[in-house]
């Protein structure tokens, strides 16, 4: 079972900290298809520092979520430091995350996110910070290396645990991958072996089954998913119940479907006003619906709509129609 200090997860499913996804509606819904932990979107030091309004909403955590990480993302010292101080006294966060994966440049040109990963050093000494200023466990998601000629993951993952960081997430990409290609394994599996604190694997894990062979292959304590669970947060019960008893749930029905999507947007009007929570579920709503035949249309309609009652229309006018489709094809059969 995963553990991160005196934590201890009901199981071994994390999700991904996914910026402008998982914030307390979408964490909650994920949380309630039975991930062991929910992580939250990066939130820059240095807005927390100038207590900028919209950085300090999304360190709002709905109890029924935790445990919870809440991960921060800064290239200096003081403010990285200040910022965690910052929420380790003030929210009810269980575990205080560092992020060392961010790839994008905005990020990495201030020295944050995934430029660390070229100074070990570097991330003793920004990880052993943090550790003495806070109460709650430290731990640090990072990507494996820069690039192919700069692979420091499992420098840099012992680093964190001299630092006295309590776990390591590691994405089996480089940065400069950003997202193309395949996630490497096999560098999980050694940095797994190369460190006793807990490692969470994480990279392309899409089914039930990739989780399984990732902490068969690996070893790592605990598998975090990402991208498969947008829109799907069944993806999170379906690999519970698979590690549990072997067992593969069904994938669920349209309607099944949309009324969690409504239930998210209805979290999200709750946690934002209506026309921004509106706006942020086009997305999402593209991601529930991803995989249903014949969703070109009203992916387009949603694009445009901006009230609730617009947005839930047309996702119950296209799960009717879906319906009646089947039933047709029931009636010929
Ligand atoms: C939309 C999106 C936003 C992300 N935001 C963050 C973030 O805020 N912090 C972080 O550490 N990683 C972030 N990531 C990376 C994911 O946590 C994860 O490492 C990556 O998607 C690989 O896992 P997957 O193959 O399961 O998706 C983000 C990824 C996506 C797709």
């Amino acid at each position: 079972m995963l553990k991160i200090g005196d934590i201890q997860m009901k199981n071994q499913v994390v999700l991904a900290p996914m910026a402008g996804v998982c914030n307390s509606a979408f964490r909650l819904t994920v949380k309630e298809f039975g991930a062991g932990l929910v992580c939250a979107e990066m939130v820059s030091d240095k807005a927390i520092l100038f207590n900028n309004a919209k950085t300090m909403d999304m360190l709002y955590i709905d109890e029924r979520e935790k445990p919870l990480s809440l991960q921060i993302f800064g290239g200096e010292k003081d403010t990285l430091v200040e910022a965690a101080k910052y929420v380790d006294k003030n929210t009810t966060a269980d575990i205080i995350d560092i992020n060392m994966g961010c790839p994008v440049p905005k990020i990495t040109k201030c020295d944050a996110g995934a430029k660390w990963l070229l100074d070990p050093n570097k991330i003793y000494e920004m990880v052993s910070a943090v550790v003495d200023a806070v109460d709650k466990p430290v731990t640090v998601k990072m990507r494996m290396g820069w690039d192919e000629e700069h692979i420091y993951a499992i420098q840099n993952a012992q680093a964190v645990e001299r630092a006295g960081g309590q776990a390591v997430a590691l994405h089996g990409r480089t940065r400069v991958q950003m997202y193309e290609g395949h996630a490497n394994w096999d560098i999980i599996k050694q940095v797994k072996q190369s460190v006793s604190i807990p490692v969470i694997g994480n990279g392309d894990v899409q089914t039930p089954q990739d989780a399984k062979r990732m902490l068969d292959e690996t070893g790592v304590d605990g598998v975090m998913i990402g991208r498969a669970a947008l829109g799907n947060p069944w993806v999170i019960y379906q690999t519970v119940k698979y590690l549990e008893s072997g067992e593969l749930i069904e994938e669920p029905s349209v309607r099944e479907k949309i009324d969690v999507c409504v239930l998210h947007l209805d979290r999200l009007i709750d946690l934002k006003n209506e026309n921004v929570a509106v706006r942020e579920m086009r997305k999402h709503a593209a991601w529930y619906l991803k995989g249903i035949r014949g969703n070109a249309t009203v992916r387009n309609q949603i694009n445009e709509c901006d009230t609730r009652n617009q947005l839930v229309g047309l996702l119950n006018g296209f799960v009717e129609e879906v319906e009646a489709k089947m039933q047709g094809n029931a009636q010929v059969v």
